[in-house]
């Protein structure tokens, strides 16, 4: 059977798009919590392969997505390379960073990382062969930038003045670092492509956060470094790019020819992306707050987006992950208009 997603990633354009959901694996979900809660907790969850693999065919079996997602955490590559990580209930993941003193000098080299994440492929390996035929799996890594604001902080920031004031700081350590994070990405990506992915996402989270010349060298560069070797190793692997938030800089990105899909946030305008569309697939970007919201603007919005961009390849999702909040019954709602 026909795997819709992928072959839309290859540039096939369907009457009605293929659709999946960042972060449709989750909190929202009552199966998703009890199974994290059968793990321990949420790192545990991550290197239990078939508790993994499980919550990955969760949102699969409810929703019936085009795509499914690798259950991980774009975190375990620092702890890969030898960083502590842990996660404080209630606040988010915490990482012994540069900032508290930590020398990089203490990483492993990139090429060791997989030890530490061989139940990661595992999961994969689980769901190639446990996922319905028509569903395209996806691999994914956090991009070299947004790892290393957690690294160099050792948490979530508001506006990551403190990572920021480091690169100036500190360049030479800072390109260091994520020249390494480049390096382990590439080889975690490759594990994933060997191990059954279908396609690769790279989330450079934030993105939206650099500037000036900062945006071509931490963000750009590195997902299109790492996007050349990975199509080196594996040329018919589609690789979809998510630098969320930078703009008028999403029209850099759409013309790079080794990125099969270019995802765009939701405060990227429709019609203005619309116009990327001569250069590269589209995937996005309806405002995750909708499916806590639901209502007659769900219906609205998804309208508006499959009239501006469903005119070419493209593929539904949202701009950002679905929050904890968000009701499974507007995620049922979504399928349908999206489908009918
Ligand atoms: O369904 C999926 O999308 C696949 C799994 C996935 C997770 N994280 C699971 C997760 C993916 C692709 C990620 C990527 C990720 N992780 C990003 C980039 C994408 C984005 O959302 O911007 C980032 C920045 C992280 C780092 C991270 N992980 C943070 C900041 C947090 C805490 C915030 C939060 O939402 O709780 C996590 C935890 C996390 N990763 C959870 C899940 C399901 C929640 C953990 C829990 O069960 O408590």
């Amino acid at each position: 059977m026909e795997k819709k997603l992928l072959e839309t990633l290859n540039g096939k354009k369907f009457k009605i798009p293929p659709i999946w959901l960042m972060r449709q694996a989750g909190r929202y979900l009552p199966e998703y919590q009890k199974t994290r809660k059968k793990a321990g907790g949420f790192l545990d969850l991550c290197y239990n392969s078939d508790l993994s693999t499980e919550v990955t065919l969760q949102p699969i079996r409810r929703f019936g997505f085009d795509g499914a997602i690798l259950f991980a955490d774009i975190l375990l590559i620092p702890q890969a390379l030898g960083m502590g990580l842990w996660f404080e209930a209630g606040e988010g993941p915490r990482l012994t960073g540069l900032l508290d003193g930590f020398d990089i000098k203490n990483l492993k080299p990139a090429d060791q990382v997989h030890d530490k994440l061989e139940p990661i492929y595992q999961t994969v390996k689980n769901l190639s062969s446990a996922l319905p035929k028509e569903t395209t799996l996806i691999g994914f890594a956090g991009a070299p930038w947004t790892v290393a604001t957690y690294m160099v902080f050792g948490k979530g920031s508001k506006d990551h003045s403190e990572v920021k004031r480091f690169v100036n700081q500190k360049p030479e350590i800072f390109d260091k670092l994520i020249d390494i994070l480049t390096r382990a990405t590439i080889e975690y990506l490759c594990q994933q492509i060997k191990s059954g992915a279908d396609v690769i996402k790279i989330f450079d989270s934030w993105a939206g956060a650099l500037t000036g010349q900062d945006m071509i060298k931490y963000s750009f560069d590195p997902m299109n470094k790492i996007a050349s070797e990975v199509k080196k190793r594996y040329p018919k692997i589609p690789i979809i790019v998510f630098p969320r938030g930078v703009g008028g800089g999403y029209e850099l990105f759409s013309k790079v020819e080794q990125f099969s899909v270019l995802a765009i946030d939701s405060a990227v305008p429709a019609p203005w992306a619309a116009n990327l569309q001569d250069n590269i697939t589209i995937q996005g970007n309806l405002d995750p707050l909708l499916l806590v919201s639901g209502g007659e603007k769900l219906k609205i919005e998804v309208e508006y987006l499959i009239h501006h961009l469903n005119n070419k390849p493209f593929v539904f999702n949202l701009g950002h992950g679905i929050t904890p909040d968000a009701d499974p019954n507007n995620v049922s709602r979504l399928v349908e208009y999206v489908r009918t």
